[in-house]
């Protein structure tokens, strides 16, 4: 959607927006799939509100991308235009053992950070790619870790009263990936509280993860993690393996040969072969084992 060249753009840079027209999505995603689109960059957050009724009025839809990191992103002209929250480097301050993170700071860095500031917890988390907010809405969880058990309280930007609010940790229920924030909640800043730990021992966990990690998932190709969120009790890449789907592929979509929940763009894969690929995989599995697989990764239909 092209609005650079609409009235509101005017109004919008007044507010400090920086608007990018014309953005190829493709280069701001993992998957590296992605149609075209306006880009708006938000300098501040107390600006978030009024940048809001902007668009509600001028009737302009839009979407929030995060570290890009767990989407899939239709192709073509896309119908919306994409925010991005303010960022600064690092984005944490530490006060005591509480961290206080922006929604756009990159969550490995954050985690990297906390520990040399000798807090730890939040090792299992360190090869999640994406930003803190991104890990925040989806309660992100990797090797026993998950964001939600550490967080004392969000700002956030509520779509509901249009106002910035902020929460109580003990007020939001975090599930394996799930949380009760609304979907139009939009997270801007998150105070963690976390254990403290010599640096040395934390680096020692971070270690262990990453080698986990480097050991069964294909971290050098474009991927969006896992796909398919774990039914109860089962593992989606266990069964897609099970069922020899390992480098099946549709167009340049194709199951990972070293983790089956990882799907990977080979070259240069659209949103429709991908959601080919998973309607296939998800259509398979219900036939052999009776389950309806989830999915994980976020899909930005058309
Ligand atoms: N397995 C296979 N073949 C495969 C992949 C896995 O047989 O191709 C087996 C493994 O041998 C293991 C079991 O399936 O016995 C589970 O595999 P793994 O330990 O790799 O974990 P996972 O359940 O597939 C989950 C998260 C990952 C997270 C890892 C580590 C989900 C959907 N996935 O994967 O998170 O990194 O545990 O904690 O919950 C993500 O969220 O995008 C993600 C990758």
């Amino acid at each position: 959607m092209r609005i650079s060249d609409k009235p509101i753009a005017a109004r919008l840079k007044e507010l400090g927006v920086e608007l990018r027209p014309d953005v190829d999505l493709a280069e701001e995603t993992s998957l590296g799939i992605g149609g075209i689109t306006d880009e708006l960059r938000l300098h501040r957050y107390d600006t978030l509100p009024q940048v809001m009724r902007l668009l509600a009025d001028a009737g302009i839809p839009h979407r929030f991308l995060g570290g890009g990191t767990n989407v899939l992103i239709a192709d073509g002209n896309l119908p919306w235009v994409v925010l991005h929250l303010p960022s600064a480097y690092p984005g944490v301050r530490i006060d005591g053992n509480f961290a206080y993170v922006d929604a756009s700071a990159d969550l490995g860095g954050t985690v990297t950070f906390c520990a040399k500031n000798d807090l730890g917890g939040m090792e299992g988390l360190i090869g999640v790619p994406g930003s803190v907010g991104g890990a925040l809405r989806m309660n992100a969880g990797a090797y026993g870790t998950q964001i939600g058990s550490y967080v004392r309280e969000v700002e956030l930007y509520r779509a509901a009263t249009g106002e910035i609010e902020t929460v109580r940790g003990n007020e939001i229920r975090f599930d394996y990936r799930h949380t009760s924030f609304a979907p139009d909640d939009v997270m801007l800043r998150v105070k963690l509280e976390l254990p403290s730990r010599p640096y040395k021992d934390i680096l020692a966990g971070i270690r262990v993860c990453n080698e986990k990690r480097r050991a069964s998932q294909p971290l050098n190709q474009k991927s969006a993690g896992c796909i398919f969120k774990n039914p109860p009790g089962a593992s989606a890449g266990r069964m897609i393996d099970e069922l020899k789907l390992k480098g099946h592929r549709m167009g340049d979509a194709a199951v990972s040969d070293r983790h089956a929940n990882f799907f990977v763009n080979v070259g240069h894969a659209s949103c429709t072969d991908m959601l080919g690929l998973i309607d296939d995989v998800r259509e398979r599995v219900r036939t052999a084992y009776g389950i309806e697989l989830e999915n994980e990764v976020i899909v930005w239909k058309n």
